[in-house]
């Protein structure tokens, strides 16, 4: 007796089909099977699918799925088997239903089953086919991955709103597989170590949006992070910094960590489960000063032993190049290939200042025998050897562009992360690349320019830009567009020191990474990818992903207040409105003035509404249907908040500078409850802009003293120095930053680093409006200074600035 718990449940004598082409705006010309009318009502429905498939189409009616609906898989078939019991998980966790899976030789009618077939209508690797009719829900495919994606999308489907227990699935038709065999995300753990749960949940995630490569930046200049038996040291002297601020704020006196080899097979055979690849990076010739802490003799190049770094960027550290160390770099390469089955070998190669090269009499005089003629080609010599050497294990080389320089041993694999110039150069000469371009991919910069952003790099990177990316850069030939792998998605770890970050920086743009790497171009429109995410940003809260809401957060705005003009009409007495967005211009915003809770009841915003100061505006962000889209964010509006900016307001008095960060108080505190502070690298000084003056006698300065730890190299020129009065410098105060001084404050002696203060001086009295120029003149071999907040204070302010 079988048991027939699904249900196929007929909408009546509508057929309803339905495409997400279309609902993407396109058209069904790439889908070859059965069509159907489709309705005004079906063109706005949205099938919840993340990545975009390559072919949808509905068919008519739903199917439900309950408690007690059979999922089956016929007798050994065990890639069927794991994905199915994956499957069940997934529902598990996200819905609340408690299914299990049964061998049967033939499918109970209106079950779900998942079968390896030869004969699947998907060809492609890792391609399936899912239809949804009255049989039950099946899913079939010519390999295991297909399969394995085939449940990802049943549970999609099933996941498409909050509610647990049972549920129905529209008939569906679908046709998958990848754009890209690779399909990729960084995690560099290195900078910060993330620990084995992290990054169980990190692949767990990427699983779920069909990426199938975790590359693992696992050394760098401050922390080697795999264990290396041959080379104990690497790990017992390479993983451990002593950090700037050791012991304030949390910071521990020693930050480190590694993974043992038996962490390193788990993970591995954690990630292989979930058809993921996990790409070790071992990165030489740069970014080595951790190994030369452990090995000095053995790998450096002066033999001198230097700490494990705690300076972010480059440092002038390189592997030496003689017999000694590429005999200690196969001993590490030997461990590594036995860990990682990756056909891939990471080599690094990036950023590899070659002054101690240049600057060794032995590399020297190795480079004239060699009859290599400068640097670069010799970082191409050493890459040579390390490709030979890889090759004759069975296994490949992929580097950085940089790579590229100094001529491309014919076996190598590029990562084009400094632009997609690097891709296009590189399969132009046959090569195959791996697009991971930095103003697309890399998750460390942050997504929006909200004041509420953690700690990350300045230059923004919303999720729109992260979905722009086409991995096939324009002006390759098809015959050179096929060696393009796929793509990558990059997190950094400097400014990520924690797992909430980790989660923050990487979703939701992690959905964008994978549709970019997945799904055709044809199927993918910013506009479907927009309706889709609401059910996406569900199944992150019900897995416990603590995803950022900032691409849809609202932000609360004196209206017209891009600049400060409004803000001043309004400090002169005008009228004034709140306007309220945000940045993807999705969902309803509702909100309140009175200091409650905005909820769906609450006032939905339409136009800039008038208030009287002072008042406490609050904004959430739904969908339309109701679901959350942001949390509430709130903004306090009186007098003194409109004679204030923060760190965000502040603009960099010098543009386009690339080294814009957002630092916390400490770079190794653990917490996330840190103020963050903007700064450039290149010059200590911000404008408060269009400051209006009138009746303004004093400002007040949230400052704070901070760990100047970065490795500039040759662009350590570049840092200007303001000439100073005293040793320990001064906060100048400019009407411009070409203007007269108006204020001199000294900066308090002392040089303990995440120490904040406040500096408070006189200004002398100015009408009108005019940017304020702040800028330390504090010695640039010391400490950084930095600005949480400036206050202008007013002469009717009750306790006026001391003179
Ligand atoms: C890199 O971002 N240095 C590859």
């Amino acid at each position: 007796m079988i048991t027939t718990s699904v249900r196929f449940v007929r909408t009546g004598t509508l057929m309803r089909a339905f495409s997400l082409l279309l609902a993407a705006g396109l058209s069904l010309s790439g889908c070859a099977e059965r069509t159907a009318p489709v309705t005004a009502a079906a063109r706005t429905e949205v099938l919840p699918l993340i990545p975009a498939p390559a072919q949808v189409e509905r068919g008519e009616g739903r199917l439900q799925i309950t408690a007690k609906t059979v999922v089956s898989v016929p007798p050994g078939d065990v890639p069927a088997r794991d994905a199915a019991n994956h499957l069940v998980e997934l529902l598990r966790d996200a819905r609340g239903l408690d299914l299990s899976v049964r061998e049967e030789p033939v499918s109970s009618p209106a079950s779900i089953r998942l079968q390896l077939d030869s004969k699947s209508p998907v060809a492609q690797a890792e391609g399936y086919a899912l239809d949804v009719d009255a049989q039950g829900l099946r899913i079939r495919a010519r390999d295991a991955a297909g399969l394995f994606y085939g449940a990802i999308s049943a549970w999609q489907l099933a996941s498409a709103d909050a509610k647990h227990g049972a549920f129905e699935i529209p008939a569906v038709t679908i046709r998958d597989w990848p754009r890209f065999g690779w399909r990729g995300q960084l995690l560099d753990v290195a900078r910060h170590f993330h620990d084995v749960d992290t990054v169980k949940h990190v692949i767990d995630a990427m699983a779920q949006h069909k990426l199938n490569v975790l590359h693992l930046h696992l050394t760098d200049d401050q922390g080697w992070r795999i264990e290396i038996k041959r080379y104990p040291k690497l790990t017992e002297i390479g993983a451990w910094r002593t950090p700037p601020g050791a012991g304030r704020h949390g910071t521990p006196q020693r930050y480190g960590g590694f993974y043992t080899q038996e962490q390193i097979r788990d993970l591995v055979a954690y990630a292989a489960e979930r058809h993921i690849t996990i790409l070790p990076e071992i990165d030489m010739p740069g970014h080595a000063q951790a190994a030369v802490a452990a090995y000095p003799e053995e790998v450096g190049v002066t033999g001198e032993r230097p700490a494990v770094a705690v300076d972010w960027g480059v440092n002038p550290y390189l592997f030496d190049t003689d017999e000694r160390s590429m005999k200690f770099i196969e001993g590490v390469l030997d461990e590594v290939l036995e860990l990682f089955p990756s056909p891939y070998i990471h080599i690094g190669g990036d950023e590899a200042v070659k002054d101690q090269w240049e600057t060794s009499p032995a590399v020297r005089a190795q480079m004239r025998q060699l009859g290599v003629k400068d640097a670069h080609a010799m970082q191409g010599w050493f890459n040579a050897q390390l490709a030979k050497y890889l090759t004759s294990k069975g296994r490949r080389l992929i580097g950085w562009d940089e790579i590229l320089e100094g001529g491309l041993p014919e076996s190598a694999s590029v990562m084009s992360w400094r632009g997609v110039e690097g891709a296009v150069a590189a399969a132009k000469l046959g090569h195959d690349v791996v697009l991971a371009p930095a103003g697309w991919m890399y998750l460390d910069n942050l997504q929006t320019d909200r004041s509420d952003e953690p700690n990350g790099r300045l230059a923004m990177l919303p999720l729109s830009r992260v979905y722009e990316l086409d991995p096939v850069p324009a002006g390759l030939t098809a015959d050179q567009a096929r060696h393009v792998l796929g793509a990558q998605g990059a997190l950094w770890s400097e400014y990520i020191p924690s797992s909430r970050h980790v989660d923050h920086a990487l979703f939701p743009r992690l959905a964008a990474v994978a549709e970019v790497a997945w799904s055709p171009m044809a199927a993918r429109s910013w506009d479907g990818f927009l309706a889709r995410l609401p059910a996406q940003l569900q199944r992150y809260r019900a897995l416990g992903i603590d995803y950022s809401d900032g691409a849809f957060a609202a932000d609360i705005k004196i209206d017209g207040s891009s600049n400060k003009v409004s803000t001043n009409t309004v400090l002169n007495g005008g009228p004034t409105k709140i306007a309220l967005g945000n940045q993807t211009g999705i969902g309803q915003i509702r909100y309140t003035i009175d200091g409650s809770e905005p909820t769906l009841k609450s006032s939905r915003y339409g136009a800039p509404f008038a208030v009287t100061l002072p008042v406490t505006v609050k904004a959430a962000v739904f969908t339309e249907d109701g679901q959350p889209l942001a949390a509430a964010r709130s903004r306090h509006l009186d007098r003194d908040a409109l004679l204030s900016v923060d760190t965000q307001g502040l603009r960099n008095c010098h543009d386009g500078g690339p080294l814009g960060l957002r630092v916390p108080l400490l770079p190794d505190m653990p917490g996330t409850d840190t103020p963050v502070y903007n700064v450039d690298l290149f010059y200590a000084c911000w404008t408060y802009p269009q400051a209006r003056l009138d009746g303004i006698t004093g400002i007040r300065v949230d400052a704070v003293r901070l760990a100047r730890n970065y490795g500039l190299a040759h662009d350590q020129s570049k840092v200007h120095q303001y000439p100073p009065s005293s040793p320990q410098g001064e906060l100048e105060v400019l009407s411009g930053c070409d203007g007269e001084i108006l204020a001199k404050v000294a900066l308090p002696a002392g040089a303990t680093l995440g120490e904040q203060f406040t500096l408070e001086a006189p200004l002398p009295p100015r009408e009108g409006v005019h940017d304020l120029c702040l800028r330390f003149t504090a010695p640039i071999e010391g400490p950084l200074y930095a600005i949480g907040a400036v206050h202008l204070i007013e002469a009717t302010a009750q306790s006026p600035p001391k003179r």
